[in-house]
């Protein structure tokens, strides 16, 4: 097995029942040529966002049956290659769902209350009295939430929306059954209408080329200029220029991002923006849920090559090249 960051030792230690692991213990981002040269040999492997893995680096892997994603979104694999040879994707859904919907919530009312600005202002030592007027944010209660992507962690920040009597609008790939609507209190609306009517935007939709830059400089300049936006999804949903540009000229109130489309390097016209909360993509980053993942990703890869209580039937197969809701 490849394990191809440092993950949680005791976890990762379940394979070595089953498997010869090489456990990589430097966090890298492999290039497309290291990531074939570490799959070359192996039957399995246990991978994050920082591995891509397509037609190319599996071309040389012979042995290869199996890739466990640490992580619910896989735009890192591609997984009509994988299916093409056989290989059996696997992904980390549901047990980071309620902590990823906590950091988004949390991101959005951060950028909305001034929360890292203000800090930053008064850690500089600009405050020299108290004024009435200063950090004046956008408020959450009682305003409208737009969510765009309304998968397991889109409804999980639905149901947190609650708690602010918030109004929920939400836009995704298929409309949700009623129940479920009803459970959220969301109202689904065509993207035009959610653009136009959220006062808080968030981004939590898988990545996809048919959705890349889905928020570019034309739905940006459709929202209300007191309005946020927050991605805790992928970066490339968002372009990047035009939101520093709407940022910059008041365009747009303030953005929470945790996820940036060259990560781990940040747009400097972002960096250079006052009304920008920005984390480096830590959404699901509590230490239970990120112990969690590794846990599920393991049980996937250790059934998928017919190991365990659920040998050859792991949990979580990534059944379609289709991208699913986070
Ligand atoms: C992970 C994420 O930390 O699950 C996802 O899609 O973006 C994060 O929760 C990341 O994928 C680790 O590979």
């Amino acid at each position: 097995m490849w394990v191809s960051q440092p993950l949680f030792d005791d976890i990762v230690a379940r394979l070595d029942e089953h498997f010869d692991v090489a456990a990589m213990h430097e966090v890298a981002d492999h290039t497309p040529a290291q990531v074939a040269a570490a799959l070359r040999d192996v039957d399995g492997a246990l991978v994050t966002l920082n591995d891509p893995v397509g037609a190319d680096e599996i071309a040389g892997a012979t042995r290869l049956r199996a890739i466990a994603n640490v992580g619910v979104g896989y735009n890192n694999l591609d997984v009509a290659a994988l299916h093409a040879r056989g290989i059996v994707a696997s992904n980390t859904p549901d047990v980071l769902t309620e902590t990823t919907a906590d950091f988004g919530f949390a991101l959005m009312m951060a950028a909305a209350r001034r929360i890292t600005e203000a800090e930053h202002w008064l850690r500089a030592g600009h405050w020299q009295g108290w004024a009435f007027k200063n950090m004046l944010g956008m408020d959450l209660h009682g305003s409208t939430l737009g969510i765009l992507g309304m998968g397991r962690i889109g409804q999980g920040i639905a149901r947190r929306a609650a708690g602010f009597d918030m109004r929920v609008l939400y836009h995704n790939r298929s409309r949700l059954p009623e129940s479920v609507e009803r459970e959220c209190r969301a109202r689904y609306v065509d993207v035009e209408a959610l653009l136009a009517q959220s006062d808080h935007l968030v981004l939590v939709l898988p990545y996809a080329p048919a959705n890349h830059h889905i928020i570019d400089a034309a739905a940006l300049a459709r929202m209300k200029p007191t309005a946020t936006l927050t991605n805790i999804a992928r970066g490339g949903l968002v372009d990047e220029d035009a939101l520093a540009d709407a940022l910059a000229s008041d365009r747009l109130a303030a953005a929470g991002l945790d996820v940036f489309e060259g990560e781990p390097v940040v747009n400097p016209r972002l960096l250079d923006c006052r009304n920008v909360v920005l984390t480096p993509h830590i959404a699901s980053g509590s230490l239970a849920t990120r112990r969690a993942m590794v846990s599920l990703a393991v049980d996937n890869l250790v059934a998928a090559l017919g190991f365990g209580p659920n040998a050859g039937k792991p949990p979580n197969v990534i059944a379609t090249a289709t991208k699913p809701g986070l």
